[in-house]
């Protein structure tokens, strides 16, 4: 399942008549949940595409470009050898481990035991997701950042840990408001959980900032999950830093990455998480009875694809930074007020006025859909705040970006929205 495609979790209620019918309860982890936020909207696209409109969807980051034709014709090979079918190891395949640790020294200058701090797991998600239950559970609280990646959330909360939001907009605000919590709160926080480039937001940070969370880790007690889904996709020369390059980091946490995004291998499900041994030890228990690994061809395709396809990684971060300027430049010619990005697979825009006030960012996102064609993530599906923007994913071509810029410029006109209205 997707950021974007999570059932219902509410159980119905008992229909008239069917009192005695068998009731299925699920488990109260499941049922406190947060309510799921996109439903309406992928409801909506879903209608509209079975009737055929072509709907420009800029709404969930999945990649839509291949990935390079080495990695494809490695994993055709690599499914031919009978050797490859067998139950693999549940923390991945020695050679992969050792190449995830090869990209740590020659990108960032970390070094990595591939036998003790590096676990492939079946995409980051699912490590990250596990990573929680490892080290959470009732009583504890994590820290993260809003608006939020929805699973950083319902992580802590499946494995019955309490959540902290704190804004993410302002690095050093963020810092000190993490100190301030740490010394408030009792029993203080177990776990921060930090995403830089961070989705939605894009906010970015340095090394430095890194580096002042790993002496306020040490400071407080409080381990670190970096994810650094968007570690490949940097814009104008910027290099997103690693967590576990700054001095300290392994002793304080752990740092997941993907092949999701710079690779275009989201639906392989690979992905990766690198540091604290025992923190990796841990994940490795939960993940040893939940799963028998992944299969072996992906990860044999995984390790050319580490190996060999700089290039292309390149090449997808430069296709993403076009796809960032022609979206930004349209819809700043628009009026809408919007950053540009230095990283990631999104913008993320704050909503022009009048509509901010007239209309929530879901109402605003559904209108765009109903009347315009084109699918936005609303800025309140990632938290309160998230409110007053919405996230436009740089997955459709530049062509396709330039026509959903013109379909949300008409149906935001004034009279295409509200015909009656004269103030
Ligand atoms: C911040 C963030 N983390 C994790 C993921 C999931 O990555 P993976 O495909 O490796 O599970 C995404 C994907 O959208 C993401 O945006």
């Amino acid at each position: 399942m997707s950021e974007f495609d999570l059932p219902e979790l509410r159980p119905a209620a008992a229909e008239d008549g069917k009192a005695n019918e068998f009731q299925v309860q699920p488990a109260s982890r499941v049922l406190r949940l947060p309510p799921y936020m996109f439903g309406r909207i992928n409801q909506l696209l879903y209608e509209k595409r079975k009737l055929g409109r072509d709907v420009i969807d800029l709404g969930m980051g999945n990649p839509s470009d291949p990935p390079d034709p080495m990695v494809t014709e490695k994993l055709a090979e690599a499914v031919q050898d009978p050797r490859n079918h067998s139950y693999s190891r549940s923390n991945g395949i020695a050679n992969l481990r050792r190449e995830v640790a090869s990209k740590y020294v020659k990108r960032y200058g970390v070094r990595l035991d591939p036998e003790q701090q590096v676990l492939v797991s079946l995409g980051s998600k699912e490590g990250f997701s596990h990573m929680c239950l490892a080290m959470m559970g009732p009583g504890d609280t994590a820290i993260v950042p809003a608006p939020y990646f929805p699973v950083h959330l319902y992580a802590v909360a499946l494995a019955s840990g309490n959540v902290i939001a704190l804004e993410v907009s302002d690095s050093d605000k963020l810092l000190s408001n993490i100190a301030y919590t740490c010394q408030h709160l009792y029993p203080k926080p177990k776990l921060v959980i930090l995403n830089y480039p961070h989705n939605p937001s894009t906010v970015t940070v340095t090394q430095d900032f890194f580096t002042e969370m790993v002496q306020l880790a040490r400071r407080y007690g409080f381990l670190v999950i970096s994810d650094f889904a968007y570690a490949d996709v940097g814009f104008d020369g910027y290099q997103p830093p690693s967590f576990l390059a700054s001095p300290g980091a392994c002793d304080v946490g752990v740092e997941f990455t993907t092949m999701s995004k710079g690779y275009n291998m989201a639906g392989w499900r690979v992905g990766f998480c690198c540091g604290n041994e025992a923190m990796i030890r841990a994940l490795s228990v939960i993940k040893g009875y939940y799963d028998y690994g992944m299969f072996q061809a992906v990860q044999i395709a995984s390790i050319v694809a580490l190996r060999h396809c700089d290039a292309a990684v390149e090449a997808q971060a430069a296709l993403y930074q076009r796809r960032r300027d022609v979206l930004v430049d349209g819809l700043r010619r628009s009026g809408w007020i919007v950053d540009s990005p230095q990283a990631g697979m999104f913008v993320w825009a704050k909503i022009p006025e009048p509509w901010a006030t007239r209309m929530s960012t879901m109402d605003l996102g559904m209108h765009l859909l109903e009347a315009g064609d084109v699918a936005v993530s609303p800025g309140s599906g990632f938290g309160p705040a998230g409110e007053g923007y919405v996230r436009m994913a740089l997955v459709e071509n530049e062509n396709r970006l330039r026509q959903a810029v013109r379909q949300m410029g008409r149906c935001l006109s004034v009279p295409a929205l509200d015909p009656g209205r004269t103030g």
